[in-house]
């Protein structure tokens, strides 16, 4: 995706899937968000403790599942075990936490945007398993992965040089020092910045470096329409069908 799209506007990605009206990174939000005319999808990976790459956000499943495994720790049997969708309601129940390769299969031709999550000290094999199941899946055209752990996205190069590379960096006192070391260890092909570090002076200066801009977390209209006025090559959203309609709005 670092061309924008034929109609001219930025990609929409589903931010963990369609997560406003559906539980993060579950295949429910995953088909929602496509439903809904999102591009693809963001979602967020971990190593468990039997090697599988799986889909979650936070290092544990207390906030999705009401019982806290640590990913790295937990082996697939139990992490599949949890309900991680009756806590967005009864509708949800039943979700269980995906296989990165299971939602590579779900979505056929979607773009996947595989973020690589790290404690703080990342799991560093995190970077091979997940070129290995890219490959297997035949995903690794449509795919792009980031971090905000630039070691771990330095090691996701060597394992797939060819896959797209987004260098993830937040609002804070250091968000200039990590986005320069970290494109020096990781080389990024693109930058994914927090929406409101975003100005037109970094946009046409990161453009100037030949580096794709996908912003996160983008819900609201405004913003949208800013974004996609500075020419960002996509838009992270929880809203996906707002976001869209938002989008080919500033289009025009
Ligand atoms: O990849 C964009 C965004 O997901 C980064 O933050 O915490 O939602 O994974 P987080
Ligand atoms: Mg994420």
């Amino acid at each position: 995706d670092s061309a924008t799209t034929a109609e001219r506007r930025p990609i929409i990605l589903a931010h963990r899937g369609a997560s406003a009206d559906a539980p993060e990174n579950t295949l429910a939000a995953f088909r929602l968000a496509l439903d809904q005319g999102a591009d693809g999808v963001e979602l967020d990976v971990w190593r468990c403790a039997t090697g599988e790459v799986v889909v979650h956000h936070d290092a544990d499943t207390r906030r999705t599942a009401g019982a806290a495994l640590r990913l790295r720790r937990a082996p697939l049997r139990e992490l599949r075990a949890l309900d991680v969708g009756a806590w967005r309601g009864g509708a949800f129940r039943g979700e269980r936490i995906p296989l990165l390769a299971e939602v590579l299969e779900a979505l056929p031709g979607a773009i996947v945007n595989v973020e690589l999550k790290a404690e703080r000290l990342p799991d560093l094999a995190l970077a091979a398993a997940v070129a290995r199941v890219l490959h297997r899946a035949g995903a690794a055209g449509r795919c792009v992965v980031s971090s905000f752990d630039a070691l771990l996205l330095a090691a996701f190069r060597a394992a797939a040089p060819a896959v797209p590379r987004g260098l993830l960096v937040a609002e804070g006192r250091t968000w200039r020092l990590r986005a320069g070391a970290g494109a020096r260890l990781a080389r990024p092909d693109a930058l994914h910045p927090q929406a409101s570090l975003v100005t037109a002076a970094r946009a046409a200066a990161w453009r100037a470096r030949g580096l794709a801009v996908r912003a996160w977390t983008v819900d609201e209209e405004a913003e949208v329409a800013r974004l996609a006025r500075l020419g960002v090559t996509a838009l992270i959203t929880n809203r996906p069908a707002a976001a869209l309609a938002a989008a080919r709005r500033a289009a025009g």
